[in-house]
């Protein structure tokens, strides 16, 4: 029987572990406050930074947003994040990606207080992480994490395979499967757009971490029977519904469901978990900056 893997229930577990700290530190006179930037007029990006403060206002968490206007120049951009980072009251600072393509990413994280980058993108965390000394888990490993270790899925010795390499969630994935306990040593391959006969590689795969951002990419015929399958995609497909669009993930779910031992449903795997990770980043900055 497979198991369906409820991100929902332990983001529940999560923002309620959040909550009680958050509820300790406003006692203690500090409220926790979450900044998120938005320079974009794309509507998914939207809906997550809403999303976002949402969760923030659910946990007692201070949200504060500002919106760029995604025309105006870098500058705007970087004078905003400089204003986020002298703020007392800013613990975390997001700028949701992708930022318009006349903004340089790497400046944008690069601009961001290392204490306040609770993305865990700026380039000192990302060394940090590499090295085994993490400040701040991106919040999609980490959550992917946080689901393996609630399921009790032995990462220990297991064969893992990320699909995907990006900078926000393959590459650090990886890097946290390969890193010692806990949750970790597991002998790990990333998988890409250029990887040769990936059916082999995922043919001997016990876990499997699907983050290519391409729909239904990976089908229940390209699995090891009882793999454990993270599907970290949300991809939004033409569909007839009343928005006019569905949400699916990387993986097949109808035939991966076939095979797998444990598989994340899209939505509500992996997604409550990348937010949830979110507001307990905030916190372990709140609390940090203020002993
Ligand atoms: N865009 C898509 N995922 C993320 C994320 O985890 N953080 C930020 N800042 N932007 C994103």
């Amino acid at each position: 029987m497979t198991e369906v893997i409820d991100g929902e229930a332990v983001a529940v577990e999560v923002r309620s572990g959040v909550a009680d700290c958050v509820e300790t530190l406003t006692d203690a006179g500090v409220k926790p406050g979450l900044a998120t930037v938005l320079m974009s007029d794309d509507p998914a990006s939207e809906t997550y930074v809403s999303m976002k403060q949402r969760d923030c206002e659910e946990v007692g968490i201070e949200g504060i947003h500002v919106d760029v206007d995604a025309d105006a120049p870098a500058e705007t951009l970087f004078e905003t994040i400089d204003e986020l980072n002298h703020r007392e009251d800013v613990h975390g600072i997001l700028v949701q990606l992708p930022v318009p393509d006349h903004v340089d990413k790497r400046e944008v994280l690069r601009r961001i207080d290392p204490e306040k980058d609770v993305d865990g993108f700026h380039p000192e965390n990302v060394g940090r992480l590499v090295a085994g000394n993490a400040r701040y888990k991106p919040c999609t490993p980490h959550g992917v994490q946080k689901l393996l270790a609630a399921y009790d899925v032995e990462t220990e010795g297991a064969d893992a395979v990320v699909v995907g390499r990006s900078d926000i969630v393959g590459k650090p994935m990886a890097n946290l499967l390969i890193q010692k306990a806990p949750v970790g040593n597991a002998t790990t391959t990333v998988c890409h757009s250029r990887t040769e006969d990936l059916d082999a590689k995922l043919a001997s795969a016990d876990i499997v971490v699907a983050a290519a951002g391409i729909p239904e990419f990976i089908g229940g015929s390209m699995l090891k029977d009882g793999a454990t399958v993270i599907d970290v995609g949300i991809n939004r497909v033409d569909a007839d519904t009343e928005k006019g669009y569905a949400l699916v993930g990387d993986v097949d779910y109808e035939s991966a469901s076939e095979v797998a031992g444990a598989i994340t449903p899209v939505p509500g795997g992996v997604g409550p978990m990348t937010r949830a990770m979110l507001l307990y980043n905030t916190v372990k900055s709140a609390s940090e900056r203020h002993g």
